[in-house]
């Protein structure tokens, strides 16, 4: 009996090992693409859907005069609002013509002639969030398309994805571009609703953790339609526990950068430093036409580009917050370390911080300062000044929503 009862599951068994699913969706996005958190520059936070061919051509061409592509500035990413609001006959997207007379091809080829490479958007609903075709039921279609057109980066949104899995989405279409055979980095920009750090390494280079930015230090943008833009400080406290997550290749995005949209010298200098000491895509977002010498001279300075693109990979975390004078640390490559002091509150305050009566430990990564024993050379890199050593305790002044940011170097 026992035995007749082993051959009839055994039967069983195989049957049901045997129905139907004899091949498992891999997912598999393009690895390597983006061992340092990706930097460039996007269409949306100041030109929405008002975008066309010589935007695109400036801005490449700005890019190259003004030390930007140098300085590590390599994708130009058109968001939303580049396809007509149909697909054609045969279910293809189609660049608006209007916007684009010379072609998209062409246009990508310009790009790439200047040594820089080309992005587009769509999204994983029936439609992108401005209106237009979205991918869904078209996923290896568009995937084919992107790499006829010899694209680099696909920003992937979740606007009218209603009854959909999110996970499932994106594999789905990280899948694609696999297929479609063009290597192109996978930008997930699901804004961080179905926690996509935890399932989102092998399926794309980044993701969204947030909502949309606003240009502003803490607030929240209300807008008619019951949704919110948030103060890029809002997007720093939004997630709690997710820097394990972020690494080489699969980056915590923060959302692209505001800065030189409208906030002060110093909101805009904090802004950037808070995504360089949280190693999040630095995706400029403001017009380079018009971009002012201080705009210009913070997106490209080397030294905080530097603390961002880290080799180690490492997303900074707050060390301490006494009375709104809050104190992140990043480690560095080669046992440095990068503190910045961020003064969140509406005075002005002094820092007085002795090194010696602090131990700052990265938790997660188990790596510590040990000023006790270590003695670091101390950079102070907005203000390009050489200051004492971890010896001796750091004095200073800090301005509302200022950043001072301290490079430890460890003494060899
Ligand atoms: C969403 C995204 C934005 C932008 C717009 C385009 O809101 O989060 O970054 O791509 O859609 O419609």
């Amino acid at each position: 009996m026992k035995i007749i009862s082993s051959i009839f599951f055994l039967i069983i068994s195989i049957t049901a090992y045997s129905q139907g699913n004899v091949y498992k969706q891999q997912a598999t996005k393009w690895e390597g693409l983006a061992m340092t958190p990706p930097m460039g520059w996007n269409s949306w936070n100041t030109f929405e859907t008002k975008i066309d061919e010589e935007l695109v051509k400036q801005t490449a061409d700005i890019m190259v005069s003004t030390g930007m592509k140098d300085a590590g500035y390599t994708y130009i990413v058109l968001d939303d609002g580049w396809m007509t609001k149909e697909r054609d006959a045969n279910g293809n997207l189609v660049p608006d013509p209007e916007k684009f007379p010379g072609g998209m091809k062409a246009l990508v080829d310009y790009v790439h002639s200047k040594g820089l490479k080309f992005g587009l958007y769509n999204c994983a609903g029936t439609k992108t969030c401005a209106g237009y075709p979205g991918t869904r039921g078209f996923e290896y279609q568009d995937a084919r398309f992107y790499a006829s057109l010899g694209i680099d980066f696909l920003k992937y949104d979740w606007c009218n994805t209603e009854g959909i899995n999110a996970k499932e989405a994106y594999t789905t279409m990280s899948n694609a571009l696999k297929t479609a055979g063009k290597p192109i980095l996978f930008s997930l920009c699901e804004w961080g609703d179905n926690q996509p750090w935890e399932w989102g390494e092998p399926v794309g280079n980044m993701w969204r953790i947030s909502g949309d930015i606003y240009p502003c230090f803490d607030c929240e943008y209300k807008h008619p339609e019951n949704w919110s833009s948030w103060g890029f400080m809002k997007i720093i406290d939004m997630r709690k526990g997710i820097r394990k997550y972020s690494g080489p290749d699969h980056w915590n995005d923060f959302d692209m950068l505001e800065v030189g949209n409208g906030m002060t010298y110093n909101e805009d200098k904090a802004h950037f430093s808070m995504w360089c000491m949280v190693a999040s895509p630095l995706i400029a977002g403001n017009d380079f036409r018009s971009m002012s010498k201080e705009t210009l001279a913070i997106l490209t300075n080397k030294e905080m580009i530097a603390i961002n693109q880290d080799k180690l990979g490492i997303q900074g975390f707050r060390h301490s917050d006494e009375n709104k004078l809050e104190v992140w640390a990043k480690p560095l490559e080669n046992g440095d370390w990068v503190i910045t002091f961020l003064n969140r509150s509406e005075e002005k305050k002094q820092i007085d911080f002795d090194w010696q009566k602090h131990n700052i430990k990265d938790e997660i990564n188990n790596i510590e300062t040990k000023f006790n024993t270590v003695t670091y050379a101390v950079k102070d890199i907005w203000n390009k000044k050489q200051l004492a050593s971890t010896k001796k305790a750091f004095k200073a002044a800090i301005a509302p929503h200022e950043v001072i940011v301290l490079k430890l170097t460890k003494n060899k």
